[in-house]
């Protein structure tokens, strides 16, 4: 039998199936881009990367986790990494570098700046000169970089992010994604506002803002950095029902042109099925990538195919939305239960069902009292 065909159009560019690397470690340089390529990824959206480097300085530890109390597996993740420490001259050769060796696996320039319209342009020309198939604007990460005004400092802010986007879609010649901060009441208006801004699509989510405990024994929160910390980005399993929900909130927003690209807490096939059904056409993986490994996208690749062919999906676009109907009001939900148990009721009132119960009990139960 023929492999499934998991490819999914989405802005114009053909990716050989939906599981795209998230930005972030998994994404870090070339050589881990071109290994998961290997592997079957999709595509990637290499880290977020800016103009001057030098500005940018990480911290050991900078990660953190929850376990489950039954099991001991890592069920939650948080980070007080900041953007790529790698010059952007290193990050161009490895874009023209990457794009002639794998022409078909679509690569995304994940970028953040200043608030300066010149910066944004630059770095967007410069990345597109380099052969990058799209981009993907981080207005999202919670944590260091906002102590500038960037990442998060400007997604929580409707008419930045409008006005970012414009600049950046003014120029750009490839897709433009605008990536949203879970850290925000409506992430639908965030969301709206880059579609105004010439946004082609949204993804989300980035991490959402957490603390990940405290050391019982010196009384310091986590990740402990000389004593102290900073409340960082939440990831993993535990997330996902957060970013479920915000991605069905964007799907049921934006328009139909715009497309959406789903991350968090995506580990397994399963998981990531729900974000297609949810309205996302390609997945992101990030956390998932850094505690299981690349190889994760092989049982990705599999249990796609194996649920097209149990549920008769011809291709993952018609997956996408699929269960987008199915979320209603709480007042909607009593009525048709209501409904239901009317029309329950009137089935076991059939002639049929004369003489399942004692015909006594039965004249009693069709009775006006
Ligand atoms: C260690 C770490 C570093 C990250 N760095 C970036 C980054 O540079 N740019 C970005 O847009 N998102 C970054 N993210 C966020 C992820 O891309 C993703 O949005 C988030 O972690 C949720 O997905 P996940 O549960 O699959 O990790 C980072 C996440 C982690 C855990």
């Amino acid at each position: 039998m023929a492999p499934m065909d998991l490819s999914i159009e989405v802005n114009g560019m053909k990716f050989p199936n939906p599981f795209l690397l998230g930005s972030g470690p998994p994404g870090t340089n070339a050589k881990v881009i071109a290994k998961s390529y290997d592997a079957g990824w999709g595509g990637a959206v290499a880290k977020t990367i800016s103009l001057e480097c030098a500005k940018v300085i990480n911290v050991v530890p900078r990660y953190g986790n929850l376990k489950s109390r039954a099991t001991g597996e890592i069920i939650g993740f948080e980070n007080i990494e900041l953007i790529s420490d790698r010059p952007i001259e290193v990050w161009l050769q490895e874009f023209r570098d990457l794009k002639k060796q794998y022409p078909k696996h679509i690569l995304i320039a994940s970028i953040m700046e200043e608030y300066e319209k010149k910066r944004w342009q630059d770095i967007t020309r410069m990345c597109q000169d380099a052969g990058v198939d799209a981009f993907e604007l981080n207005f999202s990460c919670p944590h260091g970089m906002t102590e500038r005004a960037m990442g998060m400092a400007m997604g929580q802010h409707c008419d930045l992010t409008e006005e970012v986007t414009r600049w950046v879609t003014e120029v750009a010649k490839v897709p433009v994604w605008a990536k949203m901060t879970p850290n925000i009441s409506h992430i639908s208006e965030p969301a709206l506002a880059a579609v105004k801004g010439g946004a082609h699509g949204i993804s989300a989510i980035n991490t959402i803002l957490s603390v990940i405990g405290v050391d019982l024994q010196t009384l310091r929160p986590k990740p402990t950095v000389e004593g102290y910390t900073v409340p960082g980005g939440y990831s993993c399993q535990a997330v996902r029902p957060i970013a479920l929900r915000q991605v069905m909130e964007i799907a049921k927003a934006i328009p139909a042109h715009v497309s959406l690209s789903g991350i968090g807490g995506v580990e397994r096939s399963s998981d990531a099925i729900e974000f297609l059904l949810l309205g996302a056409s390609t997945v992101q993986v990030c956390t998932g990538v850094m505690l299981h490994g690349i190889k994760i996208v092989e049982e990705m690749q599999e249990g796609l195919a194996k649920f097209m062919t149990d549920k008769h999906f011809e291709s993952v676009r018609q997956i996408v939305g699929k269960s987008l109907p199915y979320f209603s009001t709480h007042m909607d939900l009593v009525a048709r239960q209501k409904e239901a148990k009317r029309a329950r009721a009137g089935e076991s009132s059939r002639d049929n069902d004369w003489g399942k119960k004692d015909i006594k009990d039965t004249t009693a139960e069709f009775t006006a009292q």
